[in-house]
């Protein structure tokens, strides 16, 4: 009785209120960044998801590509699945790995996108409901000190640096990976993101983008940009005739 009259009282909080990210890089990566663009994805994605790793082939990379010069903001948000249990320490241990080669004169796009190619590239080591699963008989600890901290040195973060950061995977410790990983997917958990690859056009979730390949995404953006470029010059002639 006393429980139900202090959840009537006091409301068990839930979706909808994550925790406020300390930082907007603690709940995603910035892998193109230009204020300017007239188009912004978000790719909600999991290390250990193959279909998150085919759209980061065939969709993120093309797109990296066509519009590094800008016109387009991509936004990357790990979102590690419960399912597939390696995938949080993946999401962890990514992190680990980022802010070690951002604070080594890398900017956070570059490492970000370093890292998270790196894990897609090695995915068949640690996916496991692969059959057989490659990491049945290892332990979390042997996951990450062995699979995850191989991924570290393979893109230059020592080995010793990788353990100390990120331990044996339960690691609280407030300046560690653990808590921003955390509101990563409490984030993305609760904008209602329950799948991976998931993305947003201008911040939209549909399910028609699940469809779009890399032709249909490359159009929308230069139709956004064509678009405020139209509105741009429209305002420029109603100043100039002011
Ligand atoms: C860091 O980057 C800057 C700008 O690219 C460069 O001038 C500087 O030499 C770099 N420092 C190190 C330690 O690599
Ligand atoms: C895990 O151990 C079981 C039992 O010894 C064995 O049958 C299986 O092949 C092992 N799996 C892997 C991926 O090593």
């Amino acid at each position: 009785m006393l429980t139900l009259l202090l959840a009537l009282v006091f409301p068990i909080r839930c979706a909808g209120q994550p925790p406020i990210p300390v930082t907007a890089q603690s709940v995603g990566y910035e892998l193109l960044e230009d204020a300017a663009a007239s188009a912004q994805i978000e790719m909600f994605g999991d290390f250990s998801c193959d279909e998150t790793a085919a759209a980061w082939g065939n969709i993120v990379k093309p797109l990296l590509e066509t519009f590094q010069t800008g016109g387009l903001s991509l936004i990357f948000r790990p979102f590690p699945l419960p399912y597939h249990h390696n995938s949080f320490d993946a999401a962890q241990s990514a992190r680990a790995i980022i802010e070690h080669l951002s604070s080594n004169n890398n900017s956070v796009a570059k490492a970000a996108f370093v890292v998270a190619d790196a894990f897609f590239t090695q995915q068949t080591r640690f996916m496991s409901w692969q059959t057989p699963n490659p990491t049945a008989n290892m332990t979390q600890s042997e996951v990450i000190t062995t699979i995850f901290a191989d991924i570290a040195v393979s893109v230059g973060m020592p080995r010793t640096s990788f353990q100390q950061a990120v331990g044996v995977g339960w690691n609280t410790n407030a300046n560690g990976p653990f808590s921003p990983t955390r509101d990563a997917w409490k984030y993305a958990a609760a904008r209602g993101v329950c799948s991976t690859p998931t993305f947003t056009a201008n911040g939209v979730f549909s399910e028609a983008l699940d469809d779009w390949d890399i032709a249909a995404w490359t159009d929308w953006i230069q139709a956004a940009n064509a678009a405020s470029h139209q509105v741009y010059a429209e305002t420029e002639q109603i100043h100039a005739q002011s």
